[in-house]
């Protein structure tokens, strides 16, 4: 099949990309380097021993996406595209907004337009476990009630609204919605996996960093949850697992497929570790120190956050094989990287 990634240099999108290639597949991707490398291309190239076709340039722009869509079609039909383009800060969308509904919500529209104009109707969209209503008891179940706190959430569920009533005035889109947890971990080759540059926000880069020492200890938000350590509980999933999640997607949605469309699954393993179980997996894996100091809750966090995986396990024959140790071992692994 001949796959287009938007956003396919960034975290998620650059280990399915390998996957694909992996499996056979031919990949086209598109990418503005907002947040990602170049260099991101070169060494997929290398794990994957041939190249990609990559097309440097924003989903905002129709004209530069026709000309994409229409090029490579003329080489071979493209099958399907897996929508990963987009920023994904929480804080960042709350600091900007409207930056945040222009290049989420605005770039997927201008993306299904193209996309329709060119007759290709198959779609993978990345969502977020964000979008369930924090107040929901867990795990988290794809009909769950949604109810975002933030705007990055909001544009998440937007388009999932989206792309539900394309889906129920237009049948011949035929659409899944995956709905991750959070990822973690980095490619096995130690070439590919999360830069977020900075001072990052999430819990796994700021550990790899403050492990290293570029970064003070780290603050665990909060050790007074209803947790059994009292610190915050989620669904951490290994990249290159989420990365197969699309695959198993790609499979049932081109084969056999149901009758509901959009299809949504939660990719997530359906265990939680609290910050602190992190931590301690993170020292022994790698028998290094991560220093710490409990700090203050962080606003907008939450006790609990986990998968229900019936469904993914159900119909797209999918589950997780990776655990925590192999997503601590293989983000320092990355993280060595650029020391050379
Ligand atoms: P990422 O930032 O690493 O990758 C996104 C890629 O899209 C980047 O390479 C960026 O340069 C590119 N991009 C952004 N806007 C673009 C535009 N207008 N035109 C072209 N390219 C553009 O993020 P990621 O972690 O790989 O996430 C991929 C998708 O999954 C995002 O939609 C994100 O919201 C979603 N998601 C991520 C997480 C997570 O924790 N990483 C969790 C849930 C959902
Ligand atoms: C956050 C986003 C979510 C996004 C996900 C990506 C919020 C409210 N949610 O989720 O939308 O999909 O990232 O993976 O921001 N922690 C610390 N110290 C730190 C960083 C984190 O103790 O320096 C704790 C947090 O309190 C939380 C856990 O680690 O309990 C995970 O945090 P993080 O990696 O930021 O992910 P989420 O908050 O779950």
């Amino acid at each position: 099949m001949k796959i287009l990634l938007t956003g396919g240099l960034g975290y998620i999108g650059s280990h399915t990309c390998i996957c694909l290639k992996e499996a056979g597949h031919d990949t086209v991707v598109i990418d503005n380097l907002c947040n990602s490398k170049i260099s991101v291309k070169d060494n997929i190239e290398k794990i994957t021993g041939s190249e990609i076709a990559f097309y440097e340039g924003d989903i905002r722009d129709r004209g530069f996406l026709r000309d994409v869509f229409q090029r490579e079609q003329r080489k071979q039909k493209i099958d399907a595209v897996i929508h990963f383009a987009g920023h994904k800060a929480v804080a960042d969308s709350v600091e900007e907004p409207i930056d945040y509904f222009e290049n989420n919500i605005a770039g997927t529209i201008d993306l299904l337009a193209v996309m329709e104009e060119e007759n290709i109707r198959n779609l993978i969209f990345s969502s977020s476990a964000t979008v369930y209503d924090p107040k929901s008891p867990v795990p988290y179940k794809e009909n769950d009630p949604k109810s975002p706190v933030n705007p990055y959430g909001e544009t998440k569920y937007i388009i999932e609204r989206m792309l539900c009533s394309l889906a129920a005035s237009k049948p011949s889109w035929n659409i899944v919605i995956l709905r991750y947890f959070n990822p973690a971990g980095a490619h096995k080759s130690g070439l590919i996996g999360e830069d977020p540059g900075g001072i990052p926000n999430n819990l796994f880069p700021y550990i790899l960093k403050a492990a290293k020492g570029e970064l003070p200890a780290l603050s665990v938000f909060g050790n007074d949850y209803p947790t059994p350590d009292g610190t915050g509980v989620r669904d951490y999933i290994h990249v290159s697992d989420l990365a197969e999640g699309h695959m198993a997607a790609l499979k049932t949605m081109l084969t056999g497929r149901g009758e509901e469309n959009p299809t949504v699954y939660n990719l997530g393993t359906g265990r939680g570790y609290s910050v602190l179980e992190i931590i301690e997996a993170f020292e022994k894996t790698n028998n290094v120190k991560v220093p710490y100091m409990i700090a203050a809750r962080r606003a907008g966090d939450i006790a609990w956050s986990f998968a229900s995986t019936e469904k993914a396990k159900k119909e797209l024959h999918w589950e997780t094989t990776r655990g925590i140790y192999d997503m601590c071992r293989d983000i320092w692994r990355f993280g060595q990287e650029d020391l050379v």
